[in-house]
């Protein structure tokens, strides 16, 4: 869903700049009791990496809905957030017969953390949850230009079913990723 700010690029330099992550992170499942602690962070890591950030509404239609498929990742000591993953689960009725779909749309980790496996741990919590919500398929749209984000996602068995052409409001194009759940979802996924 996200739309980035720079190229890839252009992060490149920050993301030499990493530190070492501060011992065991925690990993938590989001609760609407946490919206006050955390939800002007949670719009904060997001919004870093977009060119228009959403509104509050986006975050709140996600999070009241399906706060169980959203994860963060705390810093060990202070519970400040080092990462973040939100997603939704719901049917798509544009396939014959309508399946059970898992859409990951936010996923940000902090400039200084990356690369040591926080976003994989997400992503992984993330699945997991859906899996048990009966998912048939995850979908996401990542910049094709993301390679970090790519890499992780083709990683973890998610496949490009589609190019989406001049996508976002830079005019990027992006990939559609697909994690096929189920074996049946074969037939009828890849769009
Ligand atoms: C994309 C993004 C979420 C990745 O976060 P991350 O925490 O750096 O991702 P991970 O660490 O899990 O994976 C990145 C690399 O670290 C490596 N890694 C994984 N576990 C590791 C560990 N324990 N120690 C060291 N490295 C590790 C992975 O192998 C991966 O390397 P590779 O992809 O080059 O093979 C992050 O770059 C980000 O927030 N970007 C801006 C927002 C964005 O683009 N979001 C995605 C929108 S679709």
């Amino acid at each position: 869903m996200s739309e980035r700010k720079d190229s890839w690029s252009d992060k490149k330099s920050s993301a030499n700049q990493h530190i070492a992550l501060p011992g065991k992170l925690r990993y938590i499942q989001y609760q609407h009791s946490l919206e006050s602690q955390y939800l002007p962070a949670i719009r904060a890591l997001i919004s870093k990496d977009l060119s228009e950030p959403y509104s509050i509404y986006v975050y709140r239609y996600f999070l009241c809905q399906w706060g169980h498929l959203c994860f963060m990742a705390l810093h060990p000591t202070d519970s400040s957030l080092i990462g973040v993953v939100i997603c939704k689960l719901e049917m798509h009725s544009s396939h014959s017969p309508p399946t059970l779909r898992g859409y990951i749309a936010m996923l940000a980790v902090s400039a200084e953390y990356r690369g040591q496996g926080v976003a994989t741990a997400l992503v992984k919590m993330a699945i997991d949850a859906m899996i048990k919500g009966n998912a048939d398929e995850i979908v996401l749209e990542t910049e094709e230009t993301n390679i970090p984000a790519m890499r992780l996602y083709e990683r973890l068995g998610f496949l490009r079913s589609k190019k989406l052409h001049r996508y976002y409001l830079n005019g990027n194009s992006a990939y559609r990723l697909v994690l096929l759940l189920k074996e049946s979802a074969t037939d009828f996924c890849l769009d």
